[in-house]
């Protein structure tokens, strides 16, 4: 199956404490007020615009005299400043106190005096972690046993097709399987450490494969049930593809978010710690 390509496409910021809001469907902000530049510019490069003007109105404040000594001021003078310009590109809420607090933290990291290949090893984990995250924003996070249950019972006993798109670590896979011994299922993981990871939990189960790539890029036809576990942002190019490649009959299972303008056929609601909501979209002739 050729699924090593990459996508590129623009995106935006999810947020967990909107979890309920993000299974709504959103209202798109008015064109006239966000400039098409600013909405298709990724947030991490939002962010980087963010702290430089910071470093720039602080050395502005300094050159003009008007910045107290002290560099815990400097540091903190630069966040509020990045708060302000992050403001005004419209990033979400939750990068403002990121950035108050990048600055004083990387101050305070340096008195540690840590060898700066500490930071470059971490830098090279958390890259292989999440991997596209900045430009998909679609973040890594777990499924539970008990929702891989409720999605097993969802589809009557016999031979399944199962396909996972972005299975993280294999965590849904792993469970899936302990539960349908009949499925075959398939994941596609495109972040390096999650991929090995579930390729190594699933090494024991002879009928799941785990292939490194893009979703977007692999053929979902022929597969009884797709599980999406991942953030508002792609849901739409989801729901596009799933009706134009799913046979009908099959089922389109969203964990938490939904997809804008289309309502669920069912809604399951899990009894885990989480509260999780299984959306699900029966894929018809008509879709
Ligand atoms: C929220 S995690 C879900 C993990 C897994 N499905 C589970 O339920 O435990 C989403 C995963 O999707 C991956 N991902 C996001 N976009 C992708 C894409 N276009 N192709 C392949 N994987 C992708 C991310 O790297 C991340 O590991």
């Amino acid at each position: 199956m050729a699924c090593l390509k990459e996508y590129d496409r623009p995106v935006i910021a999810p947020t967990e404490d909107e979890q309920y809001l993000l299974i709504q469907p959103q209202p798109s902000p008015s064109p006239s007020f966000t400039p098409m530049l600013l909405s298709a510019c990724p947030p991490a490069i939002k962010a980087l615009l963010a702290q430089l003007c910071g470093w720039g109105v602080v050395w502005l404040l300094g050159q003009l005299g008007l910045l107290p000594g002290g560099v815990w001021i400097l540091a903190f003078s630069q966040g509020v400043a990045a708060i302000v310009v992050a403001a005004m590109l419209r990033c979400t809420r939750w990068w403002l106190p990121i950035h108050l607090v990048f600055t004083p933290l990387a101050f305070a990291a340096l008195t540690f005096k840590i060898p700066s290949g500490v930071w470059l090893a971490a830098f090279a984990v958390f890259a292989l972690i999440y991997w596209s995250s900045y430009r998909t924003q679609v973040p890594l996070f777990l499924t539970n046993r008990e929702t891989a249950r409720a999605v097993a019972e969802l589809l009557p006993p016999g031979s399944i097709e199962v396909l996972d798109i972005g299975c993280g670590i294999g965590s849904f896979l792993t469970a899936f399987a302990q539960q349908r011994g009949d499925a075959r299922l398939t994941g596609i993981e495109s972040a390096p450490i999650p991929f090995i990871l579930a390729r190594l939990r699933t090494r024991k189960h002879p009928a799941t494969t785990v292939i490194r790539g893009d979703f977007f890029a692999c053929s979902w036809a022929g597969y009884d049930l797709v599980y999406a576990f991942l953030s508002p942002v792609p849901m739409l190019e989801v729901w596009e593809k799933a009706r134009r490649e799913m046979k009908p009959g099959s089922l389109l299972v969203s964990n938490s978010f939904g997809i804008p303008g289309i309502e669920p056929d069912r809604v399951i609601e899990v009894e885990d710690r989480r509260r999780t909501r299984l959306l699900v979209f029966s894929i018809s002739e008509k879709n």
